[in-house]
């Protein structure tokens, strides 16, 4: 997995947002939007990649704010260090280089925490799931932006045209590695419903999960809220 990662750190961003059609950018925003994070908060962005979610996050939080990125991939920070460089906010992002199951933060440290297009790269998501609740203040929320499989007739076929078959050639024709992106559709094949992700959300012990399906369902944003009393389940 981390030789995936490697391997399509350089050509990254421009394969997500072209695509996605843009879409991507829309779908940080929204999935930020749903932290409830406020001027001066502090946010966690979870396998932060090439960091453009922080930097959504930033701009949520402002200047008196704070965001950590954390990522087990050297290059995918390098690149989110680069991505960093070129906004506003160097002094507001902080990036670190860790594992998602056993995250380096105390408890409840942070106003909420972020995982985009994470879910499905990891091990074990429920315990990816548990630690961005442990480090979550009461009342803050858990969110994760992830592919999900659209429901409507007519527009999964041609959406699974387009995601099994286009996109794994314009990866390979774009990265010039072929294996993550053929890797792409296997993994979201292999990836739990979105009512199941919810059950996790809620076996983990976070309230009021819900989720949005955004872009006729190819992307779903589930959302938690650590209970004020923690050891509710
Ligand atoms: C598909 S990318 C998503 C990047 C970014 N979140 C985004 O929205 O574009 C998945 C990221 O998860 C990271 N990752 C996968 N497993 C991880 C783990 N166990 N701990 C930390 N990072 C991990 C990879 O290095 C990669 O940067």
């Amino acid at each position: 997995m981390y030789r995936i990662f490697s391997a399509i750190a350089p050509r990254y961003d421009f394969l997500n947002t072209a695509l996605s059609f843009r879409q991507d950018k829309y779908w940080r925003r929204f999935t930020v939007e749903k932290t409830g994070l406020l001027p001066g908060g502090y946010g966690l962005d979870v396998c932060c990649g090439t960091g453009m979610l922080a930097i959504e996050h930033a701009k949520m939080v402002g200047p008196t704010g704070k965001v950590v990125g954390l990522d087990f991939c050297a290059a995918m920070l390098a690149k989110a260090k680069e991505n960093i460089a070129r906004t506003p906010y160097q002094n507001n992002i902080e990036l670190t280089q860790g594992n998602a199951l056993n995250l380096p933060f105390a408890k409840a440290c942070f106003d909420s925490a972020t995982i985009g297009f994470a879910l499905r790269n990891v091990p074990d998501l429920r315990q990816t799931i548990l630690e961005m609740k442990r480090v979550v203040r009461p009342g803050g929320k858990v969110v994760s932006l992830e592919l999900s499989r659209p429901s409507k007739v007519g527009f999964k076929q041609a959406y699974f045209f387009y995601f099994n078959f286009l996109v794994p050639v314009l990866g390979f024709l774009v990265s010039g590695v072929k294996g993550p992106y053929s890797y792409l559709p296997a993994s979201l094949k292999n990836f739990p419903p979105k009512k199941e992700i919810s059950n996790i959300f809620q076996k983990v012990g976070l309230t009021g999960v819900t989720y949005y399906e955004l872009t006729g369902g190819i992307v779903t944003v589930h959302v938690g809220t650590v209970p004020k009393n923690k050891n509710l389940k």
